[in-house]
């Protein structure tokens, strides 16, 4: 068990079921410091894969074939571990989609067309690009106008403008769970009952909660919910969307095609109940039985103790960075996750966040760096990108110092 966590979690047995952690780069220990980007995935889910290709591979719902009931199985099966991992009430409320931003473009697209001219949607102003445009397109399309939370400079919402933006033109707020950016947690259940005040309906962007934290979607009585599996330990090209049954019926389908029917003729078309209804084309069967996978995985860790030992990183690793000089967070949230987005100066002032990430990439240090898909954000707080470390239950404290090391190298090299 390695020394870096002073809590029962034992980061040495979880990060031996994540291969790619093994690995060298440039020759030094992958200190892989971009979970907020994308996530690794555990043998459990590469071996589930590899399963599904070597022994189950067919098309689902559309065959009577042995392999083909297996497929759909699996695939079934999957859907009613999301729900489960989410606590939905139905699992035809879980729609498999792409990844988050399909999702929410989905939404805008389907939900938006009951709104009118002068409708309002709020969303807010550490928004992912993904839950800006698609706003904007529908606001375009149908005449609506987009309202913006603003943040203060630790980067937390002004929770009291929220409320004076609200009325009862709102029809739509969507909102992060948390900033992938600045790693704000935001106060998601209470937005959700100010906006339900009005009579609003609130899509929550999960794609940085689902991997920190239990989330429950009846206890926040979110009417969209939606996350990507590659944030999650499951493969890229696969996500979900939640939506309270009543809402998803009432929807009108978004891709026409194969399976999202229930009869076609050249007069009219009927369409599939859901979670069919919004599931054209042949699904992404082997992402969808990953994602089963990697949620069945989390399961089995204690979610709770996750949370802390990541906090715990979290604390680390904003002491050992604000032990550099010259390096400054951007996010001092009180209720922050594992997520610390910095600029770096030297001597000669600001180093570009791009030069960092290279020096650190030359010492086997993963991180990201640039606008995070946030460029209203990085607007705000003034910077054209950041850096950015972001850290999972795999990651160590140890990790953490070598990170620290390398921006000292860094800076020795801009002196
Ligand atoms: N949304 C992803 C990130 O924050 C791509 O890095």
């Amino acid at each position: 068990m390695t020394t870096s966590s002073t809590l029962d979690f034992d980061v040495e047995a979880l990060r031996a079921d994540f291969p790619i952690l093994a690995e060298r780069v440039h020759g030094k220990p992958l200190a892989y410091l971009d979970n907020a980007n994308t996530s690794q995935k555990p043998r459990q889910v590469i071996e589930t894969i590899d399963h599904y290709y070597r022994a189950m591979n067919s098309n689902v719902h559309r065959g009577n074939h042995f392999l083909s009931q297996q497929a759909t199985n699996a695939l079934e099966a999957a859907r009613r571990t999301v729900q489960a991992f989410i606590n939905a009430r139905e699992d035809r409320e879980i729609i498999f989609v792409r990844g988050t931003t399909e999702a929410i473009n989905l939404v805008a697209s389907s939900f938006g067309e009951n709104l009118r001219k002068g409708d309002e949607i709020v969303i807010s102003a550490m928004e992912h690009h993904s839950n800006i445009v698609p706003w904007q397109m529908l606001c375009a399309r149908k005449g609506a106008e987009l309202r913006v939370i603003p943040i203060n400079d630790a980067g937390e919402l002004m929770m009291d403008e929220y409320e004076h933006l609200l009325s009862d033109r709102t029809k739509i707020v969507a909102i992060t769970h948390i900033s992938n950016t600045l790693g704000t947690v935001n106060p998601i259940k209470r937005i959700i009952e100010l906006a339900h005040e009005r009579g609003a309906v609130v899509l929550v962007d999960g794609a940085q909660a689902v991997p920190h934290e239990a989330v429950d979607v009846q206890a926040l009585d979110a009417d969209f919910y939606v996350f990507s599996g590659h944030k999650v330990f499951a493969p890229t090209g696969i996500g979900v969307l939640y939506g309270k049954a009543s809402l998803l019926e009432a929807m009108p389908p978004y891709h026409g095609g194969g399976a999202m029917i229930s009869s076609v003729s050249f007069e009219k078309t009927t369409y599939n109940d859901i979670p069919f209804k919004f599931e054209a084309g042949t699904p992404h069967v082997e992402g969808i039985i990953g994602l089963g996978a990697a949620l069945e995985y989390l399961r089995g860790i204690d979610l709770d103790a996750v949370a802390e030992y990541e906090q715990e990183l979290l604390h680390y690793g904003t002491e050992a960075l604000l032990g550099i000089d010259g390096l400054r967070i951007i996010g001092t949230a009180a209720h922050k996750t594992s997520v610390i987005s910095f600029m770096l100066s030297s001597a000669n002032g600001d180093v570009h966040p791009h030069d960092v990430g290279t020096i650190l990439d030359n010492e086997g240090i993963a991180i990201r760096t640039g606008h995070h898909c946030t460029q209203p954000l990085m607007k705000r707080f003034g910077v054209p990108a950041t850096c950015r470390a972001s850290f999972a239950f795999y990651n160590t404290k140890e990790e953490i110092d070598a990170l620290v090391r390398g921006l000292r190298k860094v800076q020795k090299i801009f002196a």
